[in-house]
Formats: C-alpha cells, sequence, structure tokens
C-alpha cells in the first residue's frame, strides 16, 4: 500500500478555536473530560462471576494523549468501550464533560457519543453494506453539515489518506490494513473532541503505523484529546502518560 500523504495539511482544523484565542460564544472548557470512580464490571460465570474491570478511578484532562497498556485479556478494550459510551453494563460513576453519565439512559449516551467521541474499534467495525465513501460520511451524518460539504470532506479524507481508489469499494474487498486505515479515516473525519483508538495501527505497516502517531499527535497539538489502546512502546511514547491494567486493576 502507497504511504499515506499531506495528513497534516492546512484545511483539517482539528478545534478551530484551539490554535487561537477562544472563540467569546464557546463555554469555557472544563479542565477535566473524564472522571470515573470505582467502575466496576463483570460477567456471570458458573454460580459467581468474572470481573473484567476492578475499581476503576481514572481522571483524563481535556488536551491529554494517554496510552493504555496492559496484557491481552486485561480490560483495555472493555475500559475504552465504558469511555466511549458504547458499553452501558457497569456500575460505578462517569463523568464526562460533567455529564453524569452513570446516570444517563442509553439514548442519551449515544448521543454524547455522536456529539464528542471518534472511536477506532480494534475490529474495525466497518458497515459492511456501505462503501468506503459512505462509512466515511456516517460520522458528517450526526452532525449539522450541508451535503455539499460532506462530500468535500469526504474527498479532503481519501484524499489524505490515500484512499481515493478505494471509495467505491465495500469493507469486504479491502485488506485489513486497509480497513484498518478507511476506521481511523472516519474516527478522525468529523474534528471530535475526544478520540478512542483501540490498537489503531495493529495492522498497519509499521511507516504507516508512525504517520497515524504523527497525525494524532497533530490533532492532539489543535486540543483533541486522545486516549488509545496499544501494546507498542513506540507508539505510547507519542502520548504524555500511560495507564496500566492488568486483570482489570489500574497498576
Ligand atoms: N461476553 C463476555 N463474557 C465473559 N467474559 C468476557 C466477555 N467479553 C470479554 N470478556 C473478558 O473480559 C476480559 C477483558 O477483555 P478485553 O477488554 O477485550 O481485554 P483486552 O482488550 O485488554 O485484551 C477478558 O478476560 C475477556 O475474556
Ligand atoms: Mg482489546
Amino acid at each position: 500500500m502507497p504511504s499515506l500523504k499531506s495528513l497534516f495539511g492546512a484545511g483539517h482544523q482539528s478545534n478551530p478555536t484551539a490554535s487561537g484565542a477562544a472563540a467569546a460564544d464557546s463555554p469555557p472548557l472544563d479542565p477535566i473530560l473524564i472522571s470515573t470512580r470505582n467502575i466496576d464490571k463483570s460477567y456471570p460465570v458458573g454460580n459467581g462471576q468474572v470481573f473484567v474491570l476492578r475499581r476503576v478511578t481514572i481522571d483524563v484532562k481535556a488536551g491529554e494523549f494517554v496510552s493504555i497498556m496492559g496484557p491481552s485479556g486485561a480490560g483495555k478494550s472493555t475500559l475504552l468501550s465504558v469511555i466511549g459510551m458504547l458499553d452501558s453494563a457497569w456500575t460505578g460513576e462517569f463523568w464526562f464533560v460533567g455529564h453524569p453519565v452513570h446516570t444517563y439512559s442509553v439514548k442519551e449516551r449515544v448521543a454524547l457519543n455522536k456529539q464528542y467521541i471518534g472511536f477506532v474499534f480494534q475490529q474495525y467495525h466497518l458497515i459492511d453494506d456501505l462503501t468506503v465513501a459512505e462509512n466515511l460520511d456516517i460520522p458528517l451524518s450526526y452532525r449539522n453539515v450541508k451535503k455539499s460539504e460532506r462530500e468535500a470532506m469526504v474527498a479532503d479524507t481519501l484524499d489524505r489518506f490515500n484512499i481515493v481508489g478505494k471509495k467505491d469499494l465495500y469493507p469486504r474487498q479491502l485488506s485489513g490494513g486497509q480497513q484498518q486505515l478507511v476506521a481511523v479515516a472516519r474516527a478522525v473525519i468529523a474534528s471530535p473532541k475526544l478520540i478512542l483508538a483501540d490498537e489503531p495501527t495493529g495492522n498497519l505497516h509499521s511507516s504507516q503505523g508512525a504517520e497515524i502517531m504523527e497525525l494524532f499527535t497533530k490533532l492532539n497539538q489543535q486540543g483533541t484529546t486522545i486516549i488509545q489502546v496499544t501494546h507498542s512502546e513506540t507508539n505510547a511514547g507519542y502520548g504524555n502518560r500511560i495507564i496500566n491494567l492488568k486483570d482489570g486493576w489500574i497498576v
């Protein structure tokens, strides 16, 4: 696959207020974006239950770039799903931009996800019966963006990720690495405030992986908060701190 090009050129404004003075009409940012308190999650097994998250208490400030690390089965994907409001079957408290998520309905959680979050799934989760271009349009369709602007943003993103030639293909017609690129492109296209990425470069060539990390670094410098799961010390090195998980515990 060709390498990515001009991922960080002008025109992709992640956060228009981050580079200059804050816009007068935007509310002051709460410095704490994410606060969890004693998050527990378990699955029933036989007569008992097995815990996959244990009393997970974390704070993430707006503008951080955090890496979650730990062995396979530690609960990393589970924790990312909880933070991404894709999983509601847990106990504890979770405050997101001041919202008490633990008191919210599933519908309210989904609305928060759509408003704030771009998610790169470990297994990509592209929509099988939509083309690459149609998959990229989905996050934009949640925003109040005109169709003509959406088409321009999709075209721009296809170009930046060097996948213009794939725009009319379906996910099954792509390699794993190509699907992962589309998954990253879909997560960033709508300039979300928070990017959650579960091993986002696991299937990429190392040079493409480095370009994705550089893209994340650039978006982070422009004000996007990023939490990634990674097994790679190199990738973790792009972030500002590491949260280590083991057997569901923060260690
Ligand atoms: N539906 C399920 N039923 C029982 N256990 C599950 C289920 N889904 C995940 N788990 C368990 O939860 C633990 C954490 O999984 P996961 O968050 O995917 O770990 P990681 O991403 O760190 O590899 C694993 O031990 C896994 O087997
Ligand atoms: Mg995982």
